[in-house]
């Protein structure tokens, strides 16, 4: 029987928590596996079975989403996770090119496994940071008002990290 270290027993709570807040509710499947994979950083099966079981969604339905939309990752993302904000504030204010940018410069993109980059790139709802748009997090960091020009400044102090 695997054991179940700290870290792992908070995300199974907050999936918990998640799902419990989704359940029952219509049209909330590609937010339930948004948060999902905010939690855990990718979409792995033993989730997609979780949230599939607690929406009561056909495990088929749930993966042909996750296939469908390229910003859910069904493995392991990169070292440094960025999140752009594509809420309405940071898609009014560029994020939608921002994340051009960014997976121009990283040469990566949502989806693409750690193999192939030290980064990885995924999209995110509304962080609550819409005074500060365009909003580009990484783990629990905000960066706002990011522009193309910041970006490779950014990505160098993370890779020194
Ligand atoms: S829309 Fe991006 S922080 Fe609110």
């Amino acid at each position: 029987m695997a054991v179940k270290t700290d870290p792992e027993q908070k995300q199974e709570q907050r999936l918990e928590r998640a799902l419990r807040k989704y359940k029952g509710k219509p049209g909330v499947l590609i937010a339930a596996l948004q948060e999902a994979q905010e939690i855990f950083g990718y979409l792995p099966r033993k989730v997609l079975i979780r949230v599939a079981n607690k929406l009561t969604i056909p495990l088929s339905e749930v993966y042909s989403v996750v296939s469908f939309y390229s910003f859910f990752s069904t493995v392991p993302t990169a070292r440094h996770r960025l999140e752009v904000c594509l809420g309405t504030a940071c898609y009014v204010q560029g994020a939608e090119t921002l994340l051009r940018d960014l997976q121009d410069l990283c040469g990566t993109g949502p989806g693409k496994s750690a193999a192939e980059s030290p980064f990885s790139i995924t999209t995110t709802r509304c962080v609550g940071a819409c005074g500060a748009a365009p909003i580009v997090k990484i783990g629990e960091e905000l960066h706002g008002e990011m522009t193309a020009e910041k970006l490779p400044r950014l990505l160098e102090e993370l890779e020194k990290q």
